[in-house]
């Protein structure tokens, strides 16, 4: 673990401890507000992530400024990260052991950020951080507290543009969220 970025930073440049370094363009390191009190979690880089070197920039990506203009946020008050930082092909999930490799640079990220509140988006970023007990189906929505942190899981972006209903409880779950930070 390091202590400052500009180390983490640096010790991942050539990261080659998955097999995903293979086709990647781009690390996509994370971006945002260093000290931010909320920050968020996803799956991990598609294409255009890929490209630019930068979380959420795609169609979720748009998906997720329209939410953060909702609850009255701008995207560079936040902290925007993956379970892992290079483009899994065909925008599969996270392997296990793709996951693993890489969630050390995050657990050294969330320690360097101390966000106060971690919105986990989606299947994947609940069960690598909270544990594979947990189902998204069953947990989002709900307030989870680990180590001083407190976790909101909520649906991925993308499955939003497959399923209007899930858009009312992503809507919901981030007015908690709003909620929570204004305590
Ligand atoms: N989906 C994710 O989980 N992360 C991104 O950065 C983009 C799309």
């Amino acid at each position: 673990m390091y202590d400052n970025w500009e180390e983490l930073e640096k010790s991942i440049i050539n990261c080659k401890k998955c097999k995903l370094c293979q086709n990647r363009t781009n690390i996509v390191f994370g971006t945002g507000n260093k000290e931010a009190d909320l920050m968020f979690i996803g799956e991990g880089p598609g294409a255009d992530e890929d490209k630019q070197g930068l979380p959420f920039v795609g169609k979720a990506g748009k998906l997720m400024n329209e939410a953060f203009k909702g609850i009255g946020i701008n995207r560079e008050e936040v902290y925007i990260a993956n379970i892992v930082k290079c483009r899994p092909p065909q925008n599969r999930v996270p392997e296990q052991d793709e996951a693993e490799a890489c969630l050390n640079y995050l657990r050294n990220q969330v320690i360097l950020v101390k966000p106060k509140i971690i919105v986990l988006l989606g299947s994947t970023a609940l069960k690598n951080i909270l544990g594979k007990e947990y189902g998204i189906t069953s947990a989002r929505g709900k307030w989870l507290e680990k180590k001083g942190i407190k976790y909101m899981p909520t649906w991925h972006p993308a499955a939003l543009l497959r399923d209007e209903n899930k858009k009312i409880e992503f809507w919901k779950d981030l007015k908690e969220v709003r909620k929570e930070l204004d305590k």
